[in-house]
């Protein structure tokens, strides 16, 4: 039987386990990237580990989330980053050097490679034939300090393409179809194999676009093939000799498939306020637009903003619209800067953005009140866009240029005759933004503002569960719902006491203090309890607060194991039914907890308020039982290193 691609990189990477889906599998993973807002937590949790250098091929951080500096914060954290990075063997991205995965798709990503990040949107290096995953913080200094990162096998879907793009249909409009026909939901516990002749019409930005949106599906990552495209890119970039060959064999087998015809792809948009309301932009009609924002790891590469270029080239933003464009690199940026594109922007009325985050993570350009937003970017959450009553629609950039001209939202197919921008055969290569690490112990200190708070420690699990229902979420509860972002918040990534203040504060601002006022208690939630970005502070803020449980219908992947990373019981109704038959302030309990977890895997919790039973489940390996016995996997691998 012939080897898909994941099993090919498999094959080199696997420590232990079988690559049957459903079954822990632990790799070996050779690079790592975090970005600021969970990097100086993870570099917290890697010096917890003593170890004197990263153990990884290539170890990056990038400073891409909190570049606002309105107060000493976000200089604190880039300042500690940057002088931890020098001691210990990481590559440094300066702020406005770009976006973590852009970056790393042009700079580090590499055929054949694995490459585990704390970010969500990590599996955007799918791109180039890497396995490339997303995880909490903990699991990133995991792996940075040499140790394995352990996942369950995902099923391996193959997504056949074939056909190619209409003109004015884009990449982003390709995974718009994907999000319609799998919903936010339909990806847990599948990662997604691309092939078909489809995929050679598509440049490595285009997989990147489809790759990176992967995330929102729910999905453990994304891999396209390493074809001649790639090696094109890859020699453009100035690092031909690192591309290696990667195509599944004829006779690979895979545990599901769909079939996708580019031809028949229209211009689509997720509506408010979910990644995967899909309708096609004919349908939803022409409405009043407000603002358009062009950027994001989803769509701002050089064809990305060489395409919007073109579009508003000797054109005027419609004047009831407020339009700005975040490259998504230095490197984009240069280029455009130099190749005359970036005057036809800015001729065109738009606000040219830093090359960061920016928007997509509520740093700055909120929109109006009760504003249509069309952004070209990966999630339109509820308020994360900075305005409780925006309506935030996610298009290509080619529908949100064409709207931005029009005030309305319009069918990039009315632009007329297509453009065809062929990549360059050279980019600007210019990597002074990036700082190497110091040579071995010529590092000097490690540089902690007040800002840089100590790493906050849980003691061991107690014997029994006792505690009260905090509080009652619905389904698609986000890692935003969580821990919300934003200018305020971000800035306290690396002061735990502070941002614990913020736990559930657009659903219930009380909860934070109810929290602590119970000594903490458990969270019951609904399906898919968690999605969305890769946030470990979301569950260590719970830690923080003495969350001990969260009962839930369904968890989203990564949420579910910085749960356990933190020493908090992820527990699944047996019945959903029995969701409905427990309220918050009830008080519950789990006698004899301790011993039964490696015991049995269905659990009875007494409802002590409404005198009831029910039974949870749980599918928690050995391994990870014996990270919530531990208290959290930092307290486990020093148990496991003194054995
Ligand atoms: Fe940044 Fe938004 Fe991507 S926060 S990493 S641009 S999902």
């Amino acid at each position: 039987m012939g080897q898909n691609i994941v099993e090919k990189i498999l094959a080199t990477h696997l420590l232990k386990g079988k690559i049957v889906p459903g079954e822990e599998i632990a790799i070996r993973i050779d690079q790592t990237l975090t970005q600021d807002a969970t990097g100086t937590m993870a570099y917290l949790q890697f010096e917890a580990m003593e170890m004197p250098r990263v153990k990884t091929e290539l170890s990056v951080s990038y400073v891409d989330h909190n570049t606002l500096q309105t107060g000493f914060e976000n200089m604190d954290d880039h300042r500690f980053l940057q002088s931890i990075a020098a001691k210990y063997g990481i590559y440094y991205s300066r702020p406005g050097n770009g976006i973590c995965h852009q970056v790393h798709l042009e700079r580090f990503g590499a055929p054949g490679k694995t490459l585990l990040g704390a970010d969500s949107h990590t599996p955007t290096g799918g791109a180039m034939g890497m396995i490339a995953i997303g995880a909490g913080g903990l699991d990133v200094a995991v792996a940075m300090a040499g140790g394995p990162f352990y996942l369950t096998m995902p099923q391996i879907i193959k997504v056949h393409l074939t056909g190619r793009l209409s003109p004015w249909v884009s990449a982003k409009d390709v995974i718009l179809e994907l999000l319609r026909i799998m919903t936010v939901k339909g990806g847990l516990g599948k990662m997604i194999e691309y092939g078909g002749p489809g995929v050679k019409s598509l440049a490595v930005p285009e997989r990147a676009t489809i790759a990176n949106m992967g995330a929102e599906l729910g999905i453990t990552t994304s891999i396209f093939p390493s074809d001649a495209v790639t090696r094109d890119f890859l020699h453009a970039q100035g690092r031909g000799e690192i591309w290696q060959e990667l195509e599944a064999d004829e006779n690979a087998s895979y545990d599901g498939r769909l079939e996708i015809n580019l031809e028949k792809i229209e211009p689509l948009a997720a509506k408010p306020h979910m990644p995967d309301h899909i309708a096609k932009i004919t349908d939803i009609g022409p409405i009043k637009v407000d603002q358009v924002l062009i950027g994001s790891c989803t769509n701002s590469s050089y064809k990305d903003l060489m395409t919007v270029a073109a579009i508003l080239k000797g054109k005027k933003i419609h004047p009831a619209v407020h339009a700005g464009i975040a490259p998504g690199s230095k490197q984009v940026l240069e280029m455009l800067a130099r190749n005359g594109a970036l005057a036809d922007l800015i001729s065109s009325g738009a606000r040219i953005l830093e090359c960061t985050c920016g928007f997509c993570i509520g740093m700055g350009q909120a929109p109006n009140s009760g504003a249509v937003s069309l952004r070209t970017n990966n999630r339109n959450f509820l308020g994360r866009s900075g305005t409780c009553d925006a309506q935030v629609y996610l298009t290509s950039p080619e529908t949100a240029a064409a709207s931005a001209l029009t005030g309305v939202l319009t069918d990039p197919r009315t632009l007329g005759e297509s453009i065809s921008l062929p990549m360059p055969s050279r980019f600007l290569l210019d990597d002074s933004m990036i700082i190497p690490p110091s040579p071995e112990n010529q590092a000097g200190n490690i540089i902690r503002g007040p800002n840089i708070k100590p790493l906050p420690l849980k003691k061991e699990m107690p014997g029994a569960l006792q505690g009260m229902t905090l509080i009652k979420t619905g389904d698609n509860v986000t890692t935003d719902d969580i821990m919300p972002a934003g200018a305020n918040i971000l800035p306290l990534r690396s002061n735990i006491p502070a941002l614990s203040r913020f736990v559930f504060s657009r659903i219930d601002d009380t909860f934070a203090l109810r929290a602590k006022e119970a000594g903490g208690g458990v969270i019951v939630g609904g399906f898919n309890y968690g999605q969305g970005s890769s946030r470990e502070h979301a569950a260590l803020a719970h830690m923080y607060l003495r969350v001990c449980a969260i009962i839930a219908k369904s968890f989203a992947r990564i949420h579910k194991a910085n749960l356990i990373n933190f020493g908090i019981l992820p527990l699944t109704f047996d019945n959903p039914e029995d969701y409905g038959r427990i309220d918050q302030d009830d008080l519950i309990g789990i006698p004899n907890l301790r011993a039964q977890l490696s015991q049995t895997n269905k659990l009875w919790v007494h409802n002590q308020t409404k005198q009831t039973k029910f039974l949870v489940t749980h599918d928690l390996s050995s391994r990870q039982i014996g990270i919530i016995r531990a208290g959290g996997l930092l307290n486990y691998t020093k148990i496991q290193a003194e054995l």
